[in-house]
């Protein structure tokens, strides 16, 4: 009771903030920061984590680190301030050759779903959809084949994957870039991709380092005459407290560094007060302290704001590098550059520390082998970069190879296979797969070509939505319509009649019955919606846009057999789950450039879908917790404050904490089978366990202790049904009583992909590491295992828990 009282007492005061009190849609959510609330609370300080540690190698990069040594042992100190420095260039962002040495300088690419500047490249599918597989082979395949996309138009870093946003918010307009609304998810997903880049060639880039949990106030704002020091107000400030740090935002990021991630992002807002690219809490002490990290920091583009506190504070490269990029004039010099060598030379920054930031650099480029043969940036790239024209190129940049190389391969073929597995089935009253189907409608202003330009810069009406907007996203040489895919298996089908309709407003304002013109109902209506998100701002309601639940009632109101597709961004309310004529609904996200033909793939069933939600599907817009800050109420220059009071509840964590029904838990998928399970057992894999890990030295990653494994679980998954399928066994975690209040009623903490013929059986095992049975413990500063006993449950979704096994690792 007190509970629903404190939630009630939640949704009115929010919506009293934004609507006056007036009546609300319950889809739109949004948080007005109260006056008074730059006082500092219990968090939202930085504590000062100095020096800058120093890398070492460790990890297998000694050998690299020492060719890194020697290269930075010849160079001058001008030579030195260029190498941290970013300059206007071809690639995004670009550090200068030094033909002395056959350095032919770094190019930088975003971004998480494709090489975006550049032409004859393939579009991926967005990391909500590859995260959606829960497939650890098609996430490093998917890495892989993008890395080599990369490495081929000569870019030697790739700006992607992304952990930050993790997922606090639904209405987060940068979500879909990264991968679920989970820590463990996103860090295998992480792990999986850093290593498919990297094997291919290209060094990774973990972005953005870190609670860049909203779009909305990411950057300061400036007075209009542009100069840096009139700042109105600053960025907001993610305040997040220590065992959150730890058990959520940190948490993929750790995988990160454990995959040997050349390169991080720190993120463009404050964090718990200082920018995070000045946050030597965040950049010295967790990073580069705690989890081993032994590569380098850049500044997301523009997040720098100071040279030596960001020097000292861990950062290592300044991104794009010149002030141009906020907003001033291209020669108004660096942060870095020359300031730089004054520093060396006037005794402020410590060489050695200019030296590590440059060793740092190299380390990577040179265990990744980017000095031998690696392809030259490709000129095409320089055409089409708007961020830095050629007009605003200070330096000379030397490009000589082949222009518009064709870089797609056969990466065509397995863009669809990834986004035909992806796509989560929410609903099936045997609508589905269609089998011939004598008659088709297709309804909504997803199904068909877009008629209105560029397919990435801006939402469009008319037009499938493949990707979402901003550096996330990627630049089609094609894109496979649903209505065209439909079209083409309907004439092989000798399907009798394709009408469609593709103007929202249309479907929505008249009655179908009225449009279809004809005396029998299709056999079956499909319907396609959309949903656009972007970088640069946050999501104002979780609808489908363009009236799409209204397209959908409106269709069913007629047509007894509507099936619904979403090619959306995540989470979207879905008010018409439980209309009885809406009998199966598909969430297919963003599927890159194959995606009618993936869809097509899964509604007849040449693929059955094995997708599972990445995120939690709510009843209500408005019963999702932690909405972005979306104004302030004050006007001090640092009055946008985002407190992460929530703590630990976020998405399920946060609808189980409070017993929240919601219409689709995160976890959730259907598939054309069905599956059993059984048999679950548990072997310890240690003789004695200790509360506390011994403290081995630390190495990428962090404590190799943290990644021993404890425990095996096996259980037993059965295809119960007639078809051949994939399913997604899934493992939680709820710990013992004795560890500290906030700790959610359970945790993802395995998971595997299992293809079974009908009836067919086989064991899956789960190892947990002592991470996994780990909360942090804010006091030790240790990350420690409770005593007690703890229910490990294995089942198809987070709510749907069939096998119970329980284990006390360390007893009371
Ligand atoms: C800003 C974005 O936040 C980042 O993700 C991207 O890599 C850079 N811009 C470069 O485009």
């Amino acid at each position: 009771m007190a509970h629903l009282l404190a939630l009630g007492l939640l949704a009115a005061t929010a919506s009293a903030q934004n609507f006056g009190g007036s009546s609300r849609d319950e889809d739109a959510f949004s948080y007005v920061q109260p006056e008074n609330t730059t006082i500092l609370g219990p968090y939202g300080h930085s504590p000062a984590v100095y020096p800058s540690p120093h890398t070492s190698g460790s990890g297998g990069w000694e050998d690299a680190l020492s060719l890194a040594q020697d290269f930075v042992a010849q160079l001058t100190l001008d030579e030195k301030a260029d190498m941290v420095t970013g300059q206007p260039g071809p690639c995004v962002g670009n550090i200068v050759a030094i033909p002395r040495l056959n350095f032919s300088g770094l190019c930088l690419q975003d971004g998480p779903l494709s090489i975006r500047v550049a032409d004859y490249a393939s579009v991926f599918s967005a990391g909500v959809t590859a995260a959606a597989t829960w497939d650890r082979d098609i996430l490093y395949q998917r890495g892989y084949a993008m890395g080599q996309e990369f490495k081929a138009k000569g870019a030697h870093i790739a700006l992607g994957p992304v952990a930050g946003p993790l997922g606090r918010s639904a209405y987060s307009g940068r979500n879909w870039e990264g991968f679920a609304a989970d820590p463990y998810l996103t860090g295998v997903a992480m792990e999986e991709t850093i290593q498919g880049y990297q094997d291919a060639g290209v060094q990774a880039c973990a972005k953005h380092f870190i609670g860049n949990e909203q779009e909305t106030q990411r950057n300061p704002t400036y007075d209009s005459n542009g100069t840096l020091t009139d700042v109105i107000q600053e960025a907001i400030s993610a305040n997040i407290d220590d065992r959150t740090m730890h058990e959520l935002y940190l948490w993929p990021f750790a995988n990160a560094v454990r995959a040997k991630a050349a390169s991080f992002m720190c993120s463009y807002q404050r964090l718990n007060g200082s920018y995070a690219c000045e946050n030597s809490k965040a950049l010295n002490g967790l990073l580069k302290e705690e989890l081993g990290f032994q590569g380098y920091v850049m500044s997301d583009w523009g997040g720098t704001h100071s040279g030596m506190a960001s020097i000292e504070g861990g950062l290592d490269m300044n991104m794009p590098g010149g002030l141009g990029a906020y907003g001033m004039h291209p020669e108004a010099g660096s942060f870095f550059g020359g300031n730089v060598t004054i520093g060396v030379n006037n005794g402020t920054l410590d060489e050695a520390r200019l030296d590590d930031m440059i060793i740092r650099i190299m380390t990577p480029y040179f265990w990744l082998e980017q000095d031998v043969d690696y392809p030259t940036v490709d000129p095409s790239s320089a055409d089409m970069n708007t961020f830095s024209p050629r007009s605003t190129w200070l330096r000379e940049f030397n490009l000589t190879g082949p222009r518009s190389r064709d870089v797609r391969g056969d990466h065509a073929a397995i863009i669809r296979r990834q986004a035909a597995e992806a796509t989560v089935l929410l609903k099936n009253n045997n609508a589905l797969p269609l089998r011939a189907p004598k008659t088709i409608a297709v309804f909504g202003n997803d199904a068909g070509e877009n008629t209105m330009g560029p397919l990435n810069s801006d939402t469009f009406e008319f037009g499938t939505l493949a990707s979402g907007g901003g550096s996330g996203t990627g630049r089609f040489t094609y894109l496979v319509s649903p209505l065209a895919a439909i079209n083409a298996r309907a004439q092989a089908d000798n399907t009798s009649l394709v009408q469609y309709w593709l103007n929202n407003t249309q479907i929505a304002t008249n009655d179908v019955a009225d449009l279809l013109a004809v005396q029998t109902i299709p056999e079956v209506c499909l319907v396609f919606l959309k949903t656009w998100a972007a970088e640069g701002e946050d999501r104002e309601h979780l609808k489908l846009d363009y009236n799409g639940t209204e397209v959908v009632n409106s269709v069913a109101a007629t047509c007894n057999n509507t099936v619904v597709v979403t090619h959306s961004s995540g989470i979207n309310s879905l008010p018409f789950a439980s209309h009885p004529n809406v009998t199966a609904i598909l969430a297919a996200h963003y599927p890159g450039q194959e995606s009618g033909n993936s869809i097509v793939d899964v509604l007849y069933g040449d693929v059955n879908p094995s997708g599972h939600l990445p995120y939690t599907i709510a009843l209500n817009g408005s019963d999702y917790n932690a909405p972005p800050t979306t104004a302030v109420s004050t006007n001090g220059t640092y009055d946008w404050q985002s407190w992460f009071d929530e703590k630990l509840e976020i998405d399920y964590r946060y609808f189980d904490a409070h017993d929240i029904d919601v219409q689709y838990e995160f976890g959730f998928g259907l598939s054309y089978t069905t599956f059993n399970l059984s048999s679950i057992s548990s072997t310890q894999l240690v003789r004695h366990i200790s509360a506390q890990p011994r403290q081995l030295e630390v190495q990428p990653g962090g404590n190799p202790a943290l990644w021993t494994g404890l425990y095996n679980v096996t259980v037993e998954v059965t295809n119960t049904g007639d078809v051949e399928g994939a399913a997604v066994p899934q493992l939680y975690v709820t710990f013992p009583d004795s560890t500290p209040a906030g700790t959610p009623p359970k945790q993802l903490r395995g998971f595997d992909k299992v293809v079974l013929q009908p009836g067919e059986s086989r064991n899956v095992s789960f190892e947990l590491m002592r991470r996994d049975l780990s909360y942090w413990d804010i006091i030790s500063q240790q990350w420690v295992i409770p005593s007690g006993e703890f229910v490990i449950r294995v089942g198809f979704s987070s709510r749907d828990l069939r096998e119970t096994v329980r284990i006390s690792p360390v007893r009371a």
